[in-house]
């Protein structure tokens, strides 16, 4: 079997930084994450703050450590949560002047039909985790497309191994608050009804993502392609047609007009025309909205 992980980064990372720059609509998800988790990620600076202001440790800091590091970022494909995890772990380093560590969990183990080998993964990752957290380094554990490993354990279907990884899973992240906010747990998932109650239930924030909106999908065109001055009338235009409206209701993903919209419109200019207005609507066309998943 290969590694366990997909990739580990260090943080800060400019490439990443970078990429969030560029995240329509990241600013909000980070403040309200941000917000939520500050308290928890800086206990020491807590502590200092109860002391300095009340001349003692007031009972409720106690208290307040004893929410679980975890966010689950659910929505449909291509809406960003794979790249949003990265980039508010990143941003939090950032905020907090520390340094990071971002270890992301492969859950392709399951596809080779390895049950027995879940439970191991988790202990894997875990112990990881453990072992990068340190007094100025905040390590994060992104478990990505998590309903593959954190399935509900009321469904009938499930390998006995199965439950036990989700248990092993609950266990680990109760033990994870001992680390004093050095460490955080990124949860994504296509499908946030399969996850285990248990689970839903100890997540600090759920922050549920979409797919972009008309404004978002003027912001995506204007953004990728700035230098290229559209006009009012054409960017609208390009919203519309990406919209739910002109497509059976379901409009196109950040990731259908970054990944497939974009790139098929250079394609049908590139090396001899410039890209236009025109090849932009006619690529979008002849190409259907990625379907939800349910
Ligand atoms: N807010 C956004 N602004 C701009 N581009 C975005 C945004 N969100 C996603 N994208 C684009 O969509 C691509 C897919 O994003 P990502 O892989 O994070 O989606 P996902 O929600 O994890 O999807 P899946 O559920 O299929 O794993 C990114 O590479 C990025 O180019
Ligand atoms: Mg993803």
């Amino acid at each position: 079997m290969a590694s366990i992980f997909d990739n580990t980064i260090d943080l800060p990372n400019p490439w990443i930084k970078e990429r969030a720059a560029n995240l329509i609509g990241f600013e909000a998800k980070f403040q309200r994450i941000y917000g939520n988790l500050k308290l928890l990620l800086d206990q020491e600076g807590l502590k200092a703050w109860s002391k300095k202001h009340h001349k003692l440790e007031l009972p409720v800091i106690e208290q307040l450590t004893e929410r679980y590091p975890l966010i689950i970022l659910a929505g449909d494909a291509g809406t960003g949560k794979t790249v949003s995890a990265e980039a508010i772990a990143d941003r939090m380093v950032r905020e907090l002047n520390r340094e990071g560590f971002f270890l992301k969990l492969s859950t392709r183990v399951r596809g080779e039909g390895l049950h027995g080998q879940m439970g191991n993964l988790v202990n894997d990752a875990f112990a990881e985790l453990k072992k990068q957290a340190g007094k100025n380094r905040i390590a994060f554990l992104l478990i990505d497309e998590a309903d593959a490993i954190a399935t509900t354990r009321s469904t009938m279907q499930m390998h006995q191994e199965e439950k036990a990884a989700v248990n092993t899973l609950i266990q680990k992240i109760d033990e994870i608050r001992d680390l004093k906010g050095r460490a955080v747990i990124f949860m994504s998932t296509n499908r946030l009804h399969f996850i285990d109650e248990a689970i839903v239930r100890r997540a600090a924030v759920i922050l549920e993502f979409e797919r972009p909106n008309e404004q978002e999908r003027k912001d995506l065109f204007e953004k990728s392609l700035l230098g290229i001055e559209f006009t009012k009338n054409e960017l609208q235009e390009l919203a519309n047609l990406t919209s739910p409206e002109k497509n059976e209701n379901l409009g196109h993903s950040f990731s259908d007009i970054r990944l497939k919209i974009l790139p098929e419109a250079i394609a049908n200019c590139f090396p001899d025309n410039p890209l236009t207005f025109e090849t932009l609507c006619e690529t979008i066309k002849q190409i259907k909205p990625s379907p939800q998943i349910k």
